[in-house]
């Protein structure tokens, strides 16, 4: 089939190198010429394992373009998918839908007349609707993404499930052949009216998002308590209706996704008379966790951070990603600097985006120079790199062997046999020390 994918940013990106990757003749469109001329060179802008070779290798086939040009993706396509960004708007918890209404706006103009125009984006509930309702000249379906930074092109190849915010059996029958082969490998499909296909997303991310406050409110408790949030953790879950995943206690969720949609589908529930004030929690408590590591640093380090050196290991908002958006690494980083710290960063793969963003911190080429001279380590990205440090090497490397482990992964034993005072988020403090 001949499919364009408008909006070449993450999502657009791995959705078109995956539908040229299941057969397809692909033209991705964006607005910005530097991104299409970098993806038609066969160069990603942003960290993704696997991504590179696959539009690398369908570029060079000829299967996979990308353009400016709205009128020829129009003449194009048979299917376009509209991939663009939902944004949290400023000043406000709702979504800002202005990309997503000028990308229909431009498909519907240029389109064949009855073309399916088929939304991926995350959106409001209503949306939908809205948009058939403003473009009759084309046909609106909606197909929810559900992929993880890092695991995009293995989530969209072989997804844990499809979903079609259908209003007609042939839209449904267009979608079902662009997904032929993902469907004929056993996936689940759920074909669904245009809310419930929107709400799915939504739902999704919200649920995750509680699960991850769930356990970190926990944390608190322990905190408060005294207990041992992970030893919680693993004894809830073996419980399989609640399930081990998405229970890792730390310094919270980031990203482009989990913090403005929960925003954003609280403030839509409002809007439609219901609440969701549930989530304003959710998100209160993940912010309260960066915090805490904020003001565990400032006791650690005698009540104020002055003049302090802080190693942070991680910047991302999560590994395998050099995505720093909402980071809670740079978020705790950035505060302490505020404070008067001398802040030190590392970070496998974010460190250019990083110092794009806060030019002020400082930063180094490996962990091993973050933590040269440190008074105090904050792990708070979980690279796997970092699992990896050799406590006994790193001592010798800081000037006060003290850690917080933000991420709940390493092994305090170790750290600790290795001569380390180590702390971790929701975790009894070491035998002796005074704050927690
Ligand atoms: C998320 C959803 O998982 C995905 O389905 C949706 O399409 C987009 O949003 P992503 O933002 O890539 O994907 O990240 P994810 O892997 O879900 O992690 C989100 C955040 O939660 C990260 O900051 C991660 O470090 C944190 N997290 C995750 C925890 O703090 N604890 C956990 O147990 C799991």
């Amino acid at each position: 089939m001949r499919l364009t994918v408008i909006g070449t940013g993450y999502l657009g990106a791995t959705h078109a190198a995956c539908m040229a990757e299941l057969g397809h003749e692909v033209l991705g469109v964006d607005v910005d010429p530097d991104k299409v001329a970098a993806l038609q060179a066969g160069r990603v802008p942003f960290h993704e394992p696997g991504l590179p070779e696959l539009i690398a290798r369908h570029t060079a086939s000829g299967r996979l373009r990308f353009t400016t040009d709205y009128a020829e993706a129009g003449a194009f396509g048979d299917v376009h998918f509209v991939c663009v960004g939902t944004p949290q708007l400023k000043g406000s918890e709702g979504a800002d839908l202005t990309y997503v209404d000028s990308a229909f706006a431009a498909v519907a103009e240029h389109a064949a007349p009855g073309a399916l125009v088929v939304g991926k984006s995350t959106v409001p509930v209503g949306t939908a609707g809205r948009l058939a309702r403003a473009h009759g000249r084309v046909e609106v379906a909606w197909n929810p993404e559900f992929l993880r930074e890092g695991f995009a092109v293995e989530d969209t190849l072989r997804p844990d499930r499809l979903v079609f915010g259908v209003r007609s059996e042939r839209a449904e029958t267009i979608l079902r052949e662009v997904y032929a082969s993902v469907l004929a490998a056993g996936t689940p499909l759920v074909a669904a009216d245009f809310p419930t296909a929107e709400l799915v997303k939504t739902a999704a991310n919200a649920f995750l998002a509680t699960k991850i406050s769930f356990i970190n409110a926990m944390a608190e408790l322990c905190e408060a308590a005294g207990g041992d949030v992970g030893v919680l953790a693993e004894a809830i879950g073996h419980d399989d209706r609640i399930g081990r995943k998405f229970l890792r206690a730390g310094v919270g969720f980031g990203g482009g996704c989990l913090p403005k949609d929960i925003r954003a589908f609280a403030h839509r529930a409002d809007e439609l008379g219901v609440s969701l004030a549930f989530l304003r929690e959710v998100d209160a408590i993940n912010m309260r966790r960066r915090d805490k590591v904020v003001e565990l640093a400032r006791e650690l380090c005698g009540g104020s951070v002055l003049g302090a050196r802080i190693a942070v290991l991680g910047a991302a908002f999560k590994p395998d990603s050099d995505d720093i958006r909402d980071s809670p690494a740079l978020n705790v980083a950035a505060r302490l600097r505020l404070d008067g710290a001398d802040v030190t960063v590392y970070d496998p793969e974010a460190m250019d985006n990083a110092r794009k963003a806060f030019p002020l911190l400082g930063y180094a080429l490996s962990a091993e120079e973050a933590l040269g001279g440190a008074d105090l380590v904050l792990h708070l990205t979980e690279w796997p790199q970092f699992r990896e440090i050799d406590p006994e090497r790193a001592r010798s490397l800081v000037s006060r062997p003290r850690i917080v482990d933000g991420r709940g992964v390493l092994d305090a034993d170790r750290w600790t046999a290795a001569g380390w005072r180590f702390w971790a988020l929701g975790r009894p403090a070491p035998v002796g020390e005074g704050p927690r």
